[in-house]
């Protein structure tokens, strides 16, 4: 028998993924652009990912001068870069081995950085405790996540692990959480109350598991990817209260916790509104928190930098997790820079302080902005509907006609994929479906990235309104 068959049943329970497919055929599209295929445009614009340096947001300088003098130490004594960079740079260093970023550091991470995360909670938490011995930095947040899902996924028991998880849900955790053999428990959210997430469904999605499988944690995205909702601190107490009854660990992912916007929405963490309920919730409820450098204005995805803080986790537990973390030996040394970047940026009276708010302003306006216009234009188009937007994606309902869902169903694929692969072949943008994330059986849905520069995401809005005018009449 050959031996990577023992592996199969686990990787097969990770569905493949729509976008893929669609990710392929750019590559080739791409390809026959360069080899000046004529085409109705010139490049393809990319807004599948959360990636706002794909997305054409133009990295934060302060981030790039401090990593760059980090690489090259040369630079710290150099007068071409500011002051507080230069210094920063050289406080970096210190705490890596050798003062070389290449070399390992300690499992959780630099020590140092660690102590920022732990005081940056606190900070965001309004002084709710936060201790560096419950933080462990990870090549980005997804990664801190599979190891906490390691230990809560039970391969040996007979009944399989149950993990409750939104509709829709960000597709990478659908698949890791799969990926290790456990059961997702779908609990939808409430696209006509804009996305919200109520309680009584997670109720319902409990009660669904019974005889299916045991369901030990509930996963929560806030502010929702693909979404763009973002919990109230009622909604947030419900949730904990729920999760204390059934006595399930909660895994709060709020990696997009820096990109609210829009009147009434503020972005709580699970942290710190269980530390506002008190005992004995806040000396019992099991939490993990997971934040991200990816994320955020810095969105320095490709660095790898994240981390998770774990909160009433058993002693014996933690230095079990202790050891997962180990294996990996550690995060890449520039992720942990980027982290502590985003922890700690320039202060009022620093001297990169100006620049720095200047950019971090503009990304911000221009995510307003951006909002604004698709909000305009997509909500203008027959046959779409989106609900308000307080983070960084739009997730547009798509009423598509029965001949294109017939024609789909034809040729083997899901209507709303059908819908991107030609928006990718006939104006080149690439957007991914809602069949990605689950979505409630018999609607359709796109989801596309809008922390964008303006001019990319005016680009992207005349695409799509002047493919979708032709689609809808091909298929009426
Ligand atoms: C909800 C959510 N969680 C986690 C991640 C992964 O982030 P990281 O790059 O830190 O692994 C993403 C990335 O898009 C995300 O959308």
């Amino acid at each position: 028998m050959n031996v990577l068959q023992e592996i199969i049943p686990n990787v097969k329970n990770m569905k493949q993924l729509q976008y893929l497919v669609l990710a392929r055929r750019a590559s080739q599209i791409k390809e026959e652009l360069r080899q000046r295929v004529r085409k109705p445009f010139k490049e393809v614009i990319d807004v599948s990912w959360g990636d706002p340096h794909k997305a054409g947001v133009k990295p934060l300088s302060f981030v790039q001068q401090v990593l760059a003098a980090c690489l090259y130490p040369q630079l710290v004594n150099s007068d071409r870069l500011p002051v507080d960079v230069r210094q920063r740079a050289q406080s970096l260093l210190k705490g890596c081995d050798g003062g070389s970023v290449g070399s390992y550091t300690a499992t959780r991470g630099i020590s140092e950085i660690v102590h920022r995360v732990s005081e940056f909670i606190t900070r965001r938490d309004g002084g709710a405790p936060s201790y560096p011995e419950n933080i462990f930095i990870s090549p980005g947040s997804q990664w801190a996540l599979g190891n906490i899902l390691n230990i809560l996924v039970n391969s040996e028991a007979s009944h399989r692990t149950g993990v409750l998880t939104p509709v829709p849900c960000y597709s990478i955790s659908l698949m890791s959480i799969r990926g290790l053999g456990a059961v997702t428990v779908p609990y939808n959210l409430n696209e006509e109350q804009g996305w919200e997430l109520q309680v009584e469904e997670l109720h319902r999605a409990l009660e669904s598991a019974k005889g299916v499988c045991n369901p030990v944690a509930l996963y929560v995205i806030n502010p929702g990817n693909p979404t763009g909702y973002v919990q109230s601190r009622k909604s947030i107490q419900e949730v904990i209260q729920f999760v204390s009854e059934k006595r399930l660990f909660l895994l709060a992912d709020e990696v997009y916790q820096d990109c609210v916007h829009g009147e009434h929405s503020e972005f709580v963490s699970y942290k710190r509104v269980l530390a506002e309920m008190g005992p004995p919730l806040s000396d019992t409820v099991e939490l993990a928190s997971f934040h991200s450098a990816s994320k955020g204005f810095m969105g320095e995805c490709g660095l790898r930098g994240g981390y998770v803080e774990l909160v009433n986790l058993d002693l014996a537990v933690m230095k079990y997790i202790y050891k997962l973390f180990s294996t990996d030996a550690c995060a890449p040394v520039l992720g942990q820079f980027a982290l502590d970047l985003m922890m700690k940026p320039p202060q009022p009276g620093d001297p990169s302080y100006p620049l720095y708010s200047v950019e971090t302003q503009h990304i911000r306006t221009t995510l307003v902005h951006n909002v604004k216009r698709v909000l305009e234009v997509v909500n203008n188009l027959p046959g779409f509907c989106c609900q308000p937007v307080k983070g960084v994606f739009a997730f547009p309902r798509l009423h598509l006609p029965p001949k294109a869902i017939q024609k789909a169903k034809e040729i083997g694929m899901q209507p709303d994929a059908f819908y991107c692969m030609r928006l990718l072949a006939e104006a080149g943008v690439i957007v991914s479906p809602g069949c990605d994330y689950g979505q409630k059986q018999g609607t359709h849905h796109i989801r596309f990235y809008i922390m964008t520069s303006e001019d990319t995401m005016e680009e992207v809005l005349r695409r799509l309104s002047s493919f979708h005018t032709q689609f809808m009449k091909d298929f009426s």
